[in-house]
């Protein structure tokens, strides 16, 4: 089969990262995206060396011009995107009574602005049969104290893909809301709490499900919802 083609942004770390190298492995063209330039050339080396053929650019996506830049190198592949894997995000949590609007507004940015500019900007890479991942959260859809604008970012991108996979249905274009829980990851480092980190999934756990349905482009999913078994959350779930 010739090789296909993904666009990751947040290639760099967990989600973005794990999903990249399964696609490299399989012998995917990946364009990865990512915010600091300084762990791009390992991160290639790393692609490479799997098996992957890669190009990678330091973008921020809440800058459309920076996402249009990082498209070009769609053409080096052949100019068609067979996966989008919008996976760059802030996330800061904490007391929304307390909290500085410049932390929930850099949420925003990012994590909906961000990844709209991201989608409408590859689109017309996209052909009949490709997949949109859009990297949802269980604080999307369960409210929990201290996650309040990080939910409501995912909470609107819930709505965002029901509405997108309707209006990309006639061109066979898969949109595909991905819900993970807690997957263990150097972000839970950076946040206050105790964290369960040995019952959380492990980013690996999450890109054989996604090379399932990239296999299977006949198969429309709306949702894939991976939770750990063993709950994985925080020990005690406050500030
Ligand atoms: N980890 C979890 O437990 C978990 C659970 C549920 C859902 N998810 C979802 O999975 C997705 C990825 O999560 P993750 O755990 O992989 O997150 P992560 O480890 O925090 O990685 C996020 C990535 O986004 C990049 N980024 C941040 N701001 C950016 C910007 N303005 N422009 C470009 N890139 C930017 C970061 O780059 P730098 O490294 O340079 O900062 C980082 O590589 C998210 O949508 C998240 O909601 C994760």
């Amino acid at each position: 089969m010739a090789r296909q083609t993904a666009f990751i942004t947040g290639a760099g770390s967990d989600l973005g990262k794990a999903v990249a190298l399964a696609l490299a492995r399989e012998g995917w063209h990946i364009v990865a995206v990512l915010r600091r330039g300084d762990a791009a050339s390992a991160l290639a080396e790393e692609l490479r060396r799997a098996g992957g053929t890669v190009q990678t650019i330091t973008a921020n996506v809440a800058r459309r011009a920076e996402l249009e830049q990082a498209t070009e190198l769609i053409q080096a592949f052949g100019g068609t995107l067979r996966l989008l894997l919008p996976a760059a995000e802030v996330m800061y949590r904490g007391s929304f009574t307390e909290m500085n609007p410049r932390l929930w507004q850099e949420m925003i940015e990012v994590n909906l602005t961000g990844l709209l500019h991201t989608v409408q900007a590859t689109l017309p890479f996209m052909e009949s049969g490709s997949h949109i991942l859009l990297p949802g959260s269980v604080t999307g859809w369960r409210g929990r104290p201290s996650w309040a604008v990080y939910g409501a970012t995912k909470a609107a991108l819930r709505s965002f893909a029901e509405a997108l996979r309707e209006e990309l249905r006639p061109r066979h274009i898969h949109v595909t809301l991905l819900t993970i829980g807690a997957v263990d990851s150097p972000m839970w480092d950076r946040i206050k709490g105790e964290w369960d980190r040995e019952t959380m999934l492990k980013p690996e756990h999450i890109a054989p499900w996604i090379l399932h349905l990239v296999e299977h482009p006949e198969v429309m999913v709306d949702e894939i919802q991976i939770l750990p078994l063993a709950g994985g959350f925080g020990k005690r779930d406050r500030l």
